[in-house]
């Protein structure tokens, strides 16, 4: 049995016999308001796997750098080592969530630029939103690092916007989350999926993604089929 690293609220990270390969285990939990609502739905970790390692393989198609070495089966990929910053790195592209409720602007409203968000990751304080001021000062990232993350992001959204958009889904906002090797390389991390993305039916704003867990409007486990089916063409 393969040692475990780490085990986060969705996740399973593994030790393998290779020195720089890790295992990434998808769980069947659901968390939300940083784990005060908790549930398990059958089958979302392998939904949760097999949407982000399709998502990661278009993106290394695209000359994004990730950490995806191959998907193993249903739950498990295998990755590149790295050590996570202890960054969420947040892309908004139309008003939502906690930005709705920090500042009081109605859902849905369409940003004229994409915003960059960065927050501290630290579970007993809920991940505070900081600037690139803090990140730098309490040297979460050095400032070409935080450069390189930023632009890399805003290349990310472009091509998720447009991989979306063919399954005339609107990419609202999302969640990334970036690493670096014992080399210096950096590369994108952990997972993209509806559980960290916000993703809106073009035509009627129905919400396809961890919304309808978090707001109790829907079906986890139809709601990520659905979203898997259009990325399928079923
Ligand atoms: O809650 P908030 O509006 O800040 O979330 C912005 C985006 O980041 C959403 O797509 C949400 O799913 C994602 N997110 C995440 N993990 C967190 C916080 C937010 O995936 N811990």
């Amino acid at each position: 049995m393969a040692e475990l690293l780490y085990e986060g609220k969705a996740k399973q990270v593994y030790k393998t016999d290779k020195e720089d390969e890790y295992i990434i285990h998808y769980k069947d939990d659901a968390t939300a308001g940083n784990g005060v609502k908790h549930d398990q739905f059958e089958g979302k970790g392998v939904l949760n796997n097999t949407i982000s390692s399709i998502i990661f393989d278009m993106l290394e198609e695209a000359g994004i750098k990730t950490h995806m070495i191959e998907k193993i089966n249903d739950r498990d990929i295998k990755v590149k080592k790295v050590e996570i910053f202890p960054l969420e790195v947040i892309i908004r592209n139309m008003t939502a969530g906690s930005f709705c409720k920090r500042l009081g602007f109605p859902e849905g409203v369409v940003l004229d630029e994409p915003i960059f968000e960065l927050c501290y990751k630290n579970d007993d304080y809920g991940d505070p939103l900081i600037n690139s001021d803090h990140a730098i000062a309490l040297k979460l990232a050095t400032r070409e690092e935080l450069a390189y993350i930023r632009d890399t992001t805003l290349k990310i959204n472009e091509l998720l916007k447009e991989f979306f958009l063919k399954l005339n889904l609107k990419l609202v906002d999302f969640k990334i989350e970036f690493g670096k090797t014992e080399n210096g390389e950096i590369l994108l991390a952990d997972e993209i999926s509806p559980d960290s993305c916000r993703l809106w039916d073009v035509d009627t704003n129905q919400k396809y993604d961890k919304d309808v867990f978090r707001q109790d409007i829907g079906d986890l486990i139809q709601t990520y089929k659905a979203v898997l089916a259009r990325m399928q063409n079923k």
